[in-house]
């Protein structure tokens, strides 16, 4: 009903507003003000914690994009190695676990069969199983040694938005945790991102009002037939989620690449007039990836692409190459996905929403799969 959905149009558009506090909730308690971790309710005993040698995340859908980017900090910060897989190919492929393994594995609901059979999988091979959940006493959590609550609220639209960030809140923080206990030596970098992760809320505030040139340029490209989403590093999971958005809520054909993989194919691609959007990581820090995606959209938009640049705020390099700039907060690069995912998701809504779709229940799609 109307009253259910606040007065927004959809759940979708309730639940993208609802991000900021989403993501303050899955940090509430999680930290204290010395940057240091508070999560003494995940389960995983600290013996499990020094001998882990290798951490497998296993989700499905968006929460394995989540995944995806988690890799990204959790080698980073611990220096353990992190596979990410399909939790529908996992046990499928004799994956290599033991008792020094430890398996994440996300799931708004709790009851998507795929992730719950390879975590079955995993903890039959001694791995330890952690579940980074948004249902409390859903199965998931119920099946595995430990579990961290994202504590987003009900998600009701069946796309996947302030569950997939506070999934990644989740993510990072037990990446911390991880770096925390086995003693890695980024002490001033954790509490550098942990007071970054508490801005994260505010910055979402200032994106979420920026957002009505990305309805009118969403509106204005009804009519394509195909989208394109280019990013690396951490951008690039993000340019799958942003192409998983569109497929799901416009029926549109949309892929996301690797920039660097640009030349190995995708290229050919290129046409007059294709809408492609970039995720441009910052200009500080690793600048040598931003000055790499610069010249790759310098060559799609000489190829005539119509290029969609979604940078930080304040990049002047990227700027004259964007047919459509679209700024986000200046973050760690790390933390970088929380805020460059939110325009995709209004993106893929008010361009599904052009195309006359209902964007809570897209067609054939189910909210949770609980089929294999
Ligand atoms: C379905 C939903 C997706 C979701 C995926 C995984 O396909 O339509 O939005 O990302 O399941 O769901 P889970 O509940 O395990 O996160």
């Amino acid at each position: 009903s109307a009253a259910e959905k606040s007065g927004y149009a959809s759940f979708m558009l309730k639940e993208i507003a609802e991000q900021p506090k989403a993501v303050a909730d899955t940090l509430l308690g999680r930290v204290d003000e010395s940057g240091t971790l508070l999560l003494d309710e995940v389960r995983v005993p600290p013996e499990v914690l020094r001998e882990t040698s290798k951490v497998v995340v296993v989700a499905c859908g968006t929460a394995f994009h989540a995944g995806l980017i988690a890799k990204y900090a959790i080698e980073h910060w611990t220096r353990l190695p992190c596979e990410v897989e399909l939790a529908s190919e996992f046990r499928y492929r004799d994956p290599i676990l033991d008792h020094g393994t430890l398996v994440i594995a996300i799931s708004q609901s709790g009851e998507t069969m795929d992730t719950l059979m390879a975590l079955r999988h995993a903890r039959e091979q001694g791995a330890h199983v952690l579940a980074i959940c948004n249902t409390n006493g859903s199965t998931i959590p119920r099946e595995s040694d430990a579990v961290l609550y994202t504590h987003a609220g009900p998600e009701v639209a069946v796309a996947s938005t302030k569950a997939f960030l506070t999934q990644l809140v989740a993510c990072y923080l037990v990446a911390l945790w991880l770096a925390q206990h086995r003693g890695e030596k980024f002490g001033d970098e954790i509490g550098e991102v942990v007071s970054e992760l508490a801005g994260i809320p505010g910055d979402l505030e200032r994106v979420l009002e920026t957002m009505e040139p990305v309805r009118e340029l969403a509106r204005s490209l009804a009519g394509h037939d195909t989208v394109l989403f280019l990013g690396r590093h951490v951008g690039y999971p993000v340019a799958l989620e942003g192409a998983l958005k569109l497929k799901e809520l416009a029926y549109m054909h949309a892929e996301g690449f690797a920039a660097g993989e640009l030349k190995h194919g995708p290229i050919a691609l290129i046409d007059q007039g294709l809408p492609v959007v970039v995720l441009v990581p910052s200009p500080r820090g690793r600048s040598v990836l931003h000055d790499k995606i610069v010249s790759n959209i310098q060559e799609i938009r000489a190829r005539g692409a119509r290029t969609v640049v979604i940078a930080e705020e304040g990049d002047e390099a990227v700027a004259p190459y964007a047919d459509h700039l679209i700024e986000i907060p200046e973050v760690p690069t790390l933390l970088q996905p929380l805020v460059a995912t939110v325009p995709l998701q209004v993106f893929a809504c008010e361009l599904a929403t052009a195309r006359g779709n209902e964007v809570d229940q897209p067609r054939n799609l189910a909210k949770s799969v609980t089929v294999e």
